[in-house]
């Protein structure tokens, strides 16, 4: 390499680095539901390009052609996960583009087809509100097989996955509220979607973003179970990374037939369960009240490592160089590479 091109390599990194420290993170920004921009990151010169979509969501933008990037997470009816807005590509290699899929029209996203979700438990614990479920992920424009990945407020550039991603829910007091930290792992036919409390104390840890490839069953262990569509009550896991996962005991849990709550037949709205007056009569559908004990997740379908496991971890591909952890051993290495060049350049 002549001194110049070192030169100007040298160049490259240090303005990619400098530039990235300009920005302000995704998990740092705060909207009020009714004060949502247009476009949520405005980093549109760095590296990672403009933000795939938009954040203001509306009867003109829904439908199968929305980039919305405004999701929710209500209820067990009503909530989205993130996924490609084209098919053909990985969950790792777009998880920056990620756009809004959710269950029921009204939030100016894509819908979620029919028969798409095949099981799903909602738990309301006191620090979250959390979806796990089974999918036909190649009904959102997954690749089949695809064990996926994380999306969530953060990433290597903090811009987060999707960039400029937004998330919000009614479920903790009734009016939208932005769950500033959450995380989405999608991949192996499974998803979870948790969003924690920000007014609880452990936002921060519930929601960790640093377990990319460990999946579902790791990062949000449930006693979800195939075919079986309830909304429940729940104590808090253990914040993924400290001990080993187990499913907390839920309670009060409510089930549905799926096409009471999905779809064009859908008729009802499904309350929030673990209010402290359990006194919601459901007016159709009638849901049958049981409780579940703490259970390891290791015993339940699919809460094993499987969901946005393995693939993205051996594969070696763009998931498994994008961890949250391994992110910021990049940003720590160029660091390194960029003092080392500043050591050969003063070398020749
Ligand atoms: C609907 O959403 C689009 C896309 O964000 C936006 O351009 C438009 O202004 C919105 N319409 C209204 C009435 O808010
Ligand atoms: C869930 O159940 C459906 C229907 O029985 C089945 O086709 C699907 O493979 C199951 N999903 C997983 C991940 O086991």
């Amino acid at each position: 390499m002549t001194k110049s091109l070192l030169l100007a390599a040298l160049a490259a990194i240090s303005l990619s680095v400098v530039a990235a420290q300009g920005i302000v993170p995704l998990a740092d920004k705060r909207f009020t539901y009714d004060n949502i921009p247009y476009r949520v990151d405005t980093d549109v010169g760095q590296p990672r390009g403009e933000q795939k979509g938009y954040n203001i969501c509306n009867s003109t933008t829904e439908g199968p052609s929305s980039l919305c990037q405004t999701a929710f997470i209500n209820s067990l009816d009503d909530f989205c996960l993130w996924a490609p807005a084209e098919p053909g590509h990985t969950v790792g290699d777009i998880e920056g583009e990620m756009i809004a899929w959710c269950t029921k029209p009204g939030h100016g996203t894509r819908v979620i087809p029919d028969g798409t979700i095949l099981g799903v438990q909602f738990t309301k614990s006191p620090d979250y509100v959390q979806v796990v479920g089974f999918m036909d992920q190649t009904k959102i424009n997954m690749i089949a097989g695809d064990a996926g990945g994380e999306m969530d407020p953060h990433g290597a550039d903090r811009r987060g996955n999707p960039m400029g991603g937004l998330l919000f829910t009614n479920a903790w007091t009734g009016g939208m509220i932005q769950a500033v930290e959450w995380h989405n792992f999608n991949g192996a036919n499974i998803f979870c979607l948790k969003a924690c409390d920000p007014r609880g104390p452990r936002a921060p840890q519930m929601c960790e973003h640093i377990y990319d490839t460990q999946g579902c069953g790791f990062n949000a262990p449930s006693n979800v179970r195939n075919g079986t569509f309830e909304s429940c009550a729940s104590d808090s896991q253990s914040p993924p990374g400290q001990g080993p996962p187990v499913a907390p005991a839920s309670s009060q849990c409510s089930t549905y037939e799926s096409t009471a709550i999905y779809g064009a037949s859908a008729s009802v709205t499904v309350q929030i369960p673990g209010a402290a007056t359990m006194s919601f009569t459901p007016t159709k559908g009638a849901p049958t009240t049981t409780s579940r004990p703490t259970s390891a997740a290791s015993s339940s379908p699919g809460a094993g490592t499987s969901a946005g496991a393995s693939g993205s971890t051996s594969s070696g591909g763009p998931a498994a160089t994008q961890t949250g952890a391994s992110r910021r051993e990049e940003v720590a290495r160029f660091g390194i590479i960029g003092a080392v060049a500043v050591l050969l350049a003063f070398a020749i």
